[in-house]
This record gives C-alpha cells, sequence and structure tokens, in this order.
C-alpha cells in the first residue's frame, strides 16, 4: 500500500506531521481517530432516542451498530465520553429497544451454487416488543448478547452482564443432537446455519471470560460448540465456512454448499479468540488464523478491498449490507490475540479504500461497495454505514 491510495488522509495526516514525518503508524492513528470520530457522528443522525434503535436499518443491525460504538469507546475513550456520550446511548437502547414495538422484516436469499437455483426463506416478523431482546431467531438474539457483553466491557454495568447471560440461556434451550450438536437458525426448528452456531460460540467464550464464578460452566459449552461445529462440514476445503447444513432423510447432515457470506469468516475469529482466552489454549488460534487467511484471500479484490461473497455488491439485501464490517471487526479481535502483518494491512487497506472512494464528503456517510461509490445499491444507510465503521475503528486499533 502506497501513499497513493491515502487519498483524504494525506491531507488531514499532513498536520500531525512533524519533524518525524517517516513515521506513518502515529499519523496514520490520528487520522484513523479523527474519521472515525466523524463518522459516529454521522451514524448518530440516525439514532432514534425514542425506540433506542437506529432509522433505516432492522433490528439485528441496530445491535451491531451498538457493538461498533461500543468497540469505539474502548479505543477513543475521551471522544465516547466527552463528546458522544455513548454509555448514554448505551444505556438508553437498553432501556428502550426492548419496550420498542418494532417490525423487523427479516429476509435472507441464499445463493444454491450447485443447482443455480435461489432459495429464499422470508419471514415477517409481526409488530411487537422484543422483551429482554429474545425473539424467534437464535442468530438475532447472539447480536444482542454479543453487544451488551461490548457494553458492559465499556460501562462495567452488571445489568448488561446479565442481560447477555439471560439471552445465552434462551439459545442454549435453542441446541439439540440434530446434526450431532449445534444451535438452530430459529425457533421453527428447520436450519442449522453457521451464523447462528459461531454467535452461540462467540458468546459462551465471551461470558466464560467475564462472568465470575461460571467460567466453567460456559467454557464448557465453547468447548463442545466448537468440537462439533469443526467437525460439522459447514468449513469446505477452501477453509471457507458455507451458510449451513443440509439434514438429509436419514438424519445425516452436510454442508448445504450455499454462499460463503463474510460475516460466516468473522464471528468465528472472534469466538476462538475469546476461547484461545478463556482456556489458556493457543490451537483455537492457528485454526481462526487460517479461517482468516481463506477469507482475506478469497474475498477481497487486487487491491485488498473486501467484497461481499457472491458477488452481491452493491444488492446485498437488507441483511447482507451489514456483513463485512462484522468480518473485520472480528478480525481485528483475532489480530489482537493473535498478531500478523497480513491482518494488519487488510484492516488498513480497506479503511483506506472506505474513506476515499466510498464516503459523502457532505454528511460523512459510507455506503455497501468499500470501492465506492457511496450511493451504490440506494444506499448508504445505518447498515451500510456502521458496518463500514467497523473498519475505521479496527484501523484505529491496529495502527
Ligand atoms: C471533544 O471534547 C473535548 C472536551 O471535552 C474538546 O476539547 C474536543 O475538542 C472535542 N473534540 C471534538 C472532535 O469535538
Ligand atoms: C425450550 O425449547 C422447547 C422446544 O422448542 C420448547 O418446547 C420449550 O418451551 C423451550 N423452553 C423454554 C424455557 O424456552
Ligand atoms: C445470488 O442471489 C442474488 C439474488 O438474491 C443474485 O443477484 C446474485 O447474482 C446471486 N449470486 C450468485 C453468485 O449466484
Ligand atoms: C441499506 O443500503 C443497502 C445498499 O446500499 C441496501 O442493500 C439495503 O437494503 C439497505 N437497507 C435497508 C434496511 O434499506
Amino acid at each position: 500500500m502506497g501513499f497513493l491510495r491515502w487519498g483524504g488522509l494525506v491531507a488531514r495526516a499532513a498536520l500531525f506531521v512533524s519533524t518525524h514525518s517517516g513515521e506513518l503508524p502515529f499519523t496514520a492513528r490520528a487520522s484513523y481517530t479523527q474519521n472515525t470520530f466523524d463518522a459516529v457522528t454521522a451514524l448518530q443522525n440516525w439514532y432514534d432516542v425514542s425506540t433506542g434503535l437506529w432509522a433505516t436499518t432492522g433490528w439485528w443491525n441496530s445491535a451491531n451498530c451498538l457493538t461498533v460504538l461500543a468497540d469505539w469507546a474502548l479505543i477513543d475513550r475521551t471522544g465516547a465520553s466527552n463528546n458522544m456520550s455513548i454509555a448514554t446511548v448505551i444505556s438508553n437502547t437498553f432501556a428502550n429497544a426492548q419496550n420498542t414495538v418494532a417490525t423487523a422484516q427479516k429476509t435472507v436469499s441464499l445463493n444454491g451454487t450447485v443447482s443455480s437455483k435461489y432459495i429464499y426463506y422470508k419471514r415477517d416478523i409481526a409488530a411487537r416488543g422484543f422483551s429482554n431482546f429474545l425473539n424467534e431467531y437464535y442468530d438475532d438474539e447472539g447480536w444482542w448478547a454479543l453487544a451488551w457483553i461490548r457494553s458492559w466491557d465499556v460501562t462495567q454495568n452488571d445489568a448488561f452482564l446479565s442481560i447477555a447471560e439471560v439471552i445465552f440461556s434462551d439459545m442454549r434451550n435453542g441446541t439439540d443432537d440434530t446434526c450431532g450438536g449445534g444451535i438452530w437458525w430459529s425457533k421453527d426448528r428447520k436450519y442449522k446455519n453457521a451464523i447462528a452456531n459461531e454467535l452461540y460460540l462467540s458468546v459462551a467464550a465471551s461470558l466464560a471470560n467475564r462472568v465470575p464464578g461460571r467460567k466453567d460452566y460456559y467454557l464448557d459449552i465453547a468447548k463442545r460448540e466448537w468440537a462439533w461445529f469443526k467437525s460439522s462440514g459447514m468449513i469446505n476445503e477452501n477453509k471457507l465456512i458455507n451458510d449451513g447444513l443440509k439434514i438429509n432423510s436419514d438424519g445425516s447432515c452436510v454442508n448445504n454448499g450455499l454462499n460463503t457470506w463474510s460475516y460466516n469468516q468473522g464471528v468465528v475469529l472472534g469466538g476462538l479468540a475469546e476461547l484461545s482466552v478463556a482456556s489458556g489454549d493457543k490451537s483455537y488460534l492457528s485454526e481462526a488464523v487460517g479461517i482468516a487467511k481463506a477469507a482475506i484471500m478469497l474475498l477481497s479484490d487486487h487491491t485488498g478491498v473486501l467484497h461481499e461473497s457472491g458477488g452481491c455488491e452493491p444488492n446485498c439485501g437488507g441483511d447482507g449490507s451489514q456483513f463485512k464490517g462484522i468480518f473485520v471487526r472480528n478480525l481485528r479481535y483475532l489480530q489482537s490475540v493473535a498478531p500478523q502483518d497480513a491482518f494488519r494491512v487488510a484492516i488498513q487497506a480497506n479503511a483506506n479504500s472506505i474513506w476515499a472512494t466510498n464516503r459523502d464528503e457532505t454528511s460523512n456517510r459510507l455506503g455497501i461497495s468499500w470501492t465506492g461509490p457511496v450511493s451504490a445499491g440506494g444506499g448508504p444507510n445505518a447498515s451500510t454505514h456502521s458496518s463500514a465503521m467497523d473498519v475505521l475503528v479496527a484501523a484505529i486499533a491496529v495502527s
């Protein structure tokens, strides 16, 4: 990555260059910090105080908006506390979102690679409240559990860790022996997929590292979940994780060959990083590094910028517009315990491209395609924006 790719960063970075103009890492960190502050300001224009949610996007996406704010607050304490009152945002969402009469419409389109047929799972969740952040989908529950765990990291408010435990106990009831283990995607118990299981792993391992007196309980669940996941067949020969499992009529289960969405390569990285810390077993990190390297290689273009798997950009649907940031967020979690030059370079290349090519220069809003233009696909909205923000936050952390 040369200076040419820095685009808009250069002008701002110049402010920080004194006599040590060769020390790019320092100037880069200052620039990423400022860019992220500007992006947080833009995100909060979508924040609806009365619902505690972000307008223009869905229920589970709001959990991811909260997570990226909490991650940012852990890195830029001054900006987060003095300027943006992130702790107040967190408390407000905790109080209001679960009482909100929200209509979440979940449309997940899956690409069948073998038959070239498209299989659509479409559902409407009737308007109602989401008490305790529970709904029909174990993956939605997992996103909120992680958001509250990260919020606890910022505030140390035990209400947030408690709600994460409540959510997890509901998720635990979604596991059974079909396919030899794992959690169902939703309460109708029809599909065992990667994302719900990666979230289950990540929440369990994160709780093991945080809840006093219950480490063994959560660690045991996380270890068993990963042992099952690894041999479930969902990880393919390229080390990418497909969408889920097909359940055969004889009860056996095989990789369903559906899309290798970027977030399916992501949540597992953070889960294994937490599991490695909780267990002291570094072999989990090698497994995560293998998946991360495969994903970077197979999902990036020749300039190192990530694009959603399956070629859906810029029309990846209301869910798909969130995915890539989740991958990078978790790549950064992995980087914090298993640093690799290749991961840092990938994170910075994506952050630079987003800021230079995928930003509305007036509003600082960020779109779905990380090579731009910002308006691609009809965005930007709080989903595309918060997803890109994950990369900016990660870039501060690794620079
Ligand atoms: C953040 O707040 C501090 C004071 O609390 C102020 O000095 C600083 O300029 C603010 N930063 C921005 C970017 O507004
Ligand atoms: C647990 O799951 C089973 C099977 O779907 C369901 O019948 C039961 O009500 C659930 N229990 C709780 C406490 O949610
Ligand atoms: C996946 O499905 C979407 C429609 O949902 C379609 O636009 C896209 O081209 C498909 N991608 C592949 C690789 O088949
Ligand atoms: C957000 O924008 C992206 C593309 O820019 C679009 O695919 C997605 O459907 C939008 N989300 C919502 C909830 O409208």
